[in-house]
C-alpha cells in the first residue's frame, strides 16, 4: 500500500513524476464519459513502462479461447474490451530531440484529476539533453454532453531558448490489446484522410466488423494569435499527422487545441460513419475548447447534484468517496441498455470489461439511488434482452424447458469465462441476477416491470435451479454438489450455503411474482404462461425443493457453513498469519489455498447482506463474527459487505476500517494491480458502505428506512438519494440528522423506528 496521491477534497493530485508508478497513476487518472474512455496516458511519446489504453464502450473482439487443457463446454472465446484508435497524440520535437518523459529531466510534476469538472490536467518542465527547457500544461476530457467528443489543451513554453518546434497531432490505429491471446493485432483499416489541420482514420475489427471511426481536427496559436502555417502531412497504415514547424522565442506560448470525434457502427451507418464523425468533430471545434469545457463542468455539477456525498473532518475519506462516484459515473451512464459495467470499466483491459455478476450485487444500487429510475432499468434490460442466449448457454451443459444459466462473463450474453471451475460451476451469479428484479422493484416500486419483463428472466432461473438441485436420499434433503460460491479459494464444493440459499430465495420469489400477477394482471400472466410454456406442477416442485433444501449449518457454533466439511479444514485466523504470506493468491500455491480456511471474499455473509431481512440480529452478528476474521479480501468486492454487516451489528470500528480500505482501494494501490486499471464495480459497493453502512438505508414495504450512525472521525456526512420521484439530501452530524426534501414528492420513513413523512421541500431535524 502507497500513499502516493496528495489528499484534497475534489482533486486527485500525483506530484513529482514517479515512472515506476505511472501504469498505477495511468489508471487512477482515466478519464470517461459512459461512451468511451481513456487512461491517462501521456499525449507526447514516452518510452517508459505505460499502458496505452482507448477504449469505446460495447466495441470488443472475440478471441480465440487459450487454455492449457480444453474441456468440453468452454466457450470458443475470450471478449476482450478493444484497445483502439489513439486519439490523443501529439508528438512535440525541440530544436530537433524529441520530448520523452523517460529521457529527459522532468520538474515540477503535477497530474491533476479535477473531478467537479470533469477533466484531466498535467503540468511539468522538461529539461532535454540539448539543454533546453520547456514548460507544457495540458488539459483534457471526454466530453460528457456530446458522447463522441474529446478534446485536448496542450500548451508549450520555451524557457531558456529560441528555437525550432514541431508539433505532430496524429491518430495512430495500429495498436494491440495487451492481453492479446496469441500478440494478434484486433483491427484493419478501413479508410483514412489527411490534409492540413484535419483527418481521419476508420478501422474495423478482423472479426465482427465492428466499425470505428476517429476525426480530429486541431487549430494552434501563439501568443494567443493563430497560426496558419502550412502543416507537411504523413500517413502510415492506420496513421495519419500533421507536422507544424513554429519559431518560438523564450515565453513565447503555444497551445494546439486537438478537438477528436470517436463514433462507431454501433450508432452510426457503416457508410455514413465517415462523414457523421467529421460533421461532429468540425462542430465541436468551431465551438471551442472553453465552450465545451464549461458544458463539461455545467455537466459535472448536475450529476454531483444527484450523487455527491460530503464527508467532513476527514479529507482521505471525502477525496476516496469523491473518487468513487466519479469514476462509476464515468463509465455508465445508462442511456443504452446494451451497455454494462465492466470490472475494471474503461481503465484496463483485465477481466475482458465485460459483464459479471458485479452489476447486479453491486453496482445497481448506486445508480438505483443517484440516477433516473431509467438507468437501473437498463441494467436489468440488458439480462432481459440476454435471456435466449443464457437459455443457450443452460442447455449447452444439458439443462432443458427453458433453464437459463447466465454467463459468469459476457459481452453479449454469450459465456466467454474459461476456467471450469468457474464457467461451470460459479453458478451462484444466476441467484444475482433475479436478486437484482427485487432488489429493482422493492425500491422503485415499479411492478409493472414483473409482467412486461421480470417474470420471463425469474421462471428461466428457477427452472435452472430445479434442475441443478438433487434429491440426496441420504440427507432426505435436496442438496447442490459441484459448486464455487462467491469465495472462489474454495472450489468444486457441495452445498455452499450463500448458493443453496440464494436458490431456494429466487424460487420462492418467482412464486410470489407468479401469485402477484395472478391477483393483479390475471391476463398478463395467462399470456405469460402460455409463452414460457408453463405448467403449474413447476411450482408444486419448486415448493418442495423450498421445503426441504439443505442448508449446512453448525449446531455448536450457530453458524451457517460456508459448505459441506468447512469446519475440517484447520481453522487460523488471518491476523495470525505471518503477514509476509499474504496477498495469499501471489504467494501460496492453489492448493494450498484450497485446502485453508481463508476466504477470498464475501460469501456466508454476502447471502446475509442480501437476504437480510429473513434473519435477526444473533445470527447475522454470530456469523459475521466467525467468517470476517478467517476473510482476506482479496477480491475488491469483500470489503465493503463486511462495512455493512459490521455497521448492521453496531461494530462501528471495523465498518470504517472495511470502508477505508474499499474506498482508497485504488488511490492506495491496496491489492498491487491497480496498474492493470481501477476496481470500477467494487467503487459501487464503497458507495454502499456509506448509504448501507453508516447511513442504515433500506427500503421495506415501500417505506425508506435510515438507521444513520457517524464515524467517530468525521464530524459530519451528507448524502443525496433519489427515491420514487424525490430527492433527498441526509445530513449526519454528531447531534443529530437533518432530511431535506429537494423535490415536489412528499416521502415517508422510518428512522431510528419512528414514522415521519416529509412534504415537498421540507425538512426534518431528528436528534440522535
Ligand atoms: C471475484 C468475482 C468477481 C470478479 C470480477 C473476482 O476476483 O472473485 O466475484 O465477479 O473478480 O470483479
Amino acid at each position: 500500500m502507497k500513499k502516493y496521491f496528495k489528499l484534497d477534497e475534489w482533486n486527485i493530485l500525483e506530484e513529482g513524476f514517479d515512472p515506476e508508478y505511472n501504469e498505477v497513476s495511468e489508471s487512477i487518472f482515466s478519464i470517461g464519459n459512459g461512451c468511451m474512455g481513456q487512461r491517462a496516458n501521456f499525449e507526447e511519446k514516452f518510452s517508459g513502462s505505460s499502458l496505452q489504453g482507448s477504449y469505446i464502450a460495447g466495441v470488443y473482439y472475440p478471441d480465440k479461447t487459450r487454455v492449457g487443457w480444453w474441456k468440453n463446454g468452454y466457450p470458443e472465446y475470450f471478449a476482450k474490451v478493444l484497445n483502439s484508435t489513439n486519439w490523443i497524440g501529439i508528438d512535440i520535437k525541440i530544436n530537433d530531440e524529441i520530448l520523452d518523459l523517460a529521457k529527459c529531466t522532468v520538474k515540477d510534476f503535477k497530474r491533476i484529476l479535477n473531478m467537479k469538472e470533469g477533466y484531466l490536467e498535467r503540468i511539468f518542465t522538461a529539461i532535454l539533453s540539448n539543454k533546453n527547457e520547456i514548460k507544457v500544461h495540458s488539459k483534457r476530457f471526454l466530453s460528457m454532453t456530446r458522447g463522441e467528443i474529446g478534446a485536448i489543451k496542450y500548451s508549450v513554453t520555451p524557457l531558456n531558448f529560441n528555437g525550432k518546434l514541431e508539433i505532430t497531432p496524429y491518430l495512430d490505429g495500429d495498436i494491440i490489446n495487451s492481453d492479446s491471446n496469441y500478440d494478434e493485432k484486433f483491427w484493419d483499416e478501413v479508410s483514412k484522410t489527411v490534409k492540413p489541420y484535419e483527418g481521419h482514420v476508420m478501422l474495423k475489427t478482423k472479426k465482427l466488423d465492428f466499425n470505428i471511426c476517429t476525426y480530429m481536427s486541431y487549430e494552434l496559436t501563439k501568443n494567443s494569435e493563430n497560426i496558419t502555417a502550412e502543416p507537411s502531412i504523413f500517413e502510415n497504415e492506420k496513421y495519419i499527422s500533421n507536422t507544424v514547424t513554429v519559431d518560438c522565442n523564450k515565453n513565447d506560448e503555444i497551445i494546439l487545441y486537438k478537438y477528436v470525434a470517436n463514433t462507431s457502427s454501433r450508432y452510426y451507418a457503416i457508410d455514413k460513419l465517415v462523414e457523421k464523425t467529421q460533421k461532429l468533430c468540425t462542430k465541436a471545434k468551431k465551438d471551442g475548447f472553453d465552450v465545451l469545457l464549461k458544458e463539461q463542468a455545467e455537466a459535472w455539477d448536475e450529476k454531483w447534484k444527484e450523487s455527491d456525498i460530503i464527508i467532513e473532518g476527514d479529507v482521505a475519506a471525502q477525496q476516496a468517496i469523491r473518487f468513487n462516484i466519479f469514476q462509476l459515473n464515468q463509465t455508465y451512464t445508462g442511456e443504452d441498455e446494451r451497455l454494462n459495467i465492466g470490472p475494471k470499466g474503461f481503465t484496463g483491459e483485465k477481466y475482458g470489461g465485460s459483464t459479471y455478476w458485479d452489476t447486479e450485487a453491486y453496482c445497481l444500487p448506486f445508480y438505483l439511488s443517484t440516477a433516473d429510475e431509467k438507468v437501473a432499468k437498463n441494467l436489468l434490460l440488458y439480462r432481459y434482452k440476454q435471456l435466449d442466449k443464457a437459455i443457450q448457454n443452460a442447455e449447452k451443459l444439458g439443462f432443458n424447458n427453458g433453464a437459463a444459466l447466465y454467463p459468469m462473463v459476457t459481452m453479449n450474453g454469450e459465456e466467454c469465462h474459461n476456467e471450469w471451475e468457474i464457467t461451470f460451476e460459479e453458478i451462484h451469479r444466476n441467484g444475482a441476477i433475479a436478486y437484482a428484479i427485487y432488489n429493482y422493484i422493492n425500491y422503485t416500486g415499479d411492478k409493472s416491470y414483473l409482467g412486461e419483463y421480470g417474470l420471463d428472466v425469474l421462471v428461466a432461473i428457477s427452472r435452472f435451479w430445479s434442475q441443478r438441485v438433487n434429491f440426496s436420499k441420504a440427507k432426505n434433503k435436496y442438496v447442490m454438489l459441484g459448486v464455487t460460491g462467491p469465495n472462489e479459494y474454495d472450489n468444486n464444493i457441495n452445498n455452499n450455503w450463500y448458493t443453496n440459499r440464494i436458490a431456494s430465495w429466487t424460487l420462492e420469489y418467482t412464486i410470489q411474482v407468479i401469485n402477484y400477477l395472478n391477483e393483479n394482471e390475471p391476463n398478463i400472466l395467462a399470456e405469460l404462461k402460455e409463452k414460457l410454456n408453463f405448467k403449474d406442477d413447476e411450482i408444486t416442485k419448486w415448493q418442495d425443493i423450498i421445503n426441504n433444501m439443505y442448508y449446512p449449518f453448525d449446531e455448536e457454533l450457530g453458524i451457517f457453513l460456508q459448505q459441506d466439511g468447512y469446519l475440517d479444514k484447520e481453522q487460523i485466523l488471518v491476523k495470525d498469519l505471518d503477514k509476509k504470506h499474504l496477498p495469499i493468491n501471489q504467494n501460496w500455491s492453489w492448493d494450498r489455498i484450497l485446502r485453508s480456511c481463508f476466504i477470498k471474499q464475501a460469501d456466508v455473509l454476502q447471502g446475509l447482506y442480501l437476504l437480510e431481512h429473513e434473519y435477526n440480529l444473533d445470527t447475522i452478528k454470530r456469523n459475521f463474527e466467525f467468517y470476517e476474521p478467517r476473510t482476506v479480501h482479496e477480491s475488491s468486492l469483500s470489503p465493503c459487505i463486511h462495512a455493512i454487516l459490521a455497521a448492521e451489528i453496531g461494530n462501528y470500528d471495523k465498518a470504517y476500517e472495511m470502508y477505508l480500505r474499499t474506498s482508497r482501494l485504488d488511490l492506495d494501490n491496496y491489492n498491487n494491480d491497480t496498474c492493470d486499471g481501477c476496481h470500477t464495480t467494487s467503487m459501487a459497493g464503497t458507495w454502499m458502505s456509506v448509504i448501507y453502512g453508516f447511513g442504515g438505508l433500506r427500503v421495506r414495504n415501500n417505506k425508506l428506512i435510515l438507521n444513520p450512525f457517524i464515524p467517530e472521525h468525521w464530524t459530519s456526512y451528507s448524502f443525496k438519494v433519489m427515491f420514487r420521484g424525490a430527492l433527498l439530501k441526509v445530513n449526519v452530524t454528531k447531534a443529530g440528522i437533518k432530511i431535506f426534501n429537494e423535490s415536489n414528492t412528499e416521502v415517508a420513513f422510518l428512522i431510528y423506528d419512528k414514522d415521519y413523512t416529509l412534504k415537498n421541500k421540507g425538512q426534518l431535524n431528528i436528534p440522535r
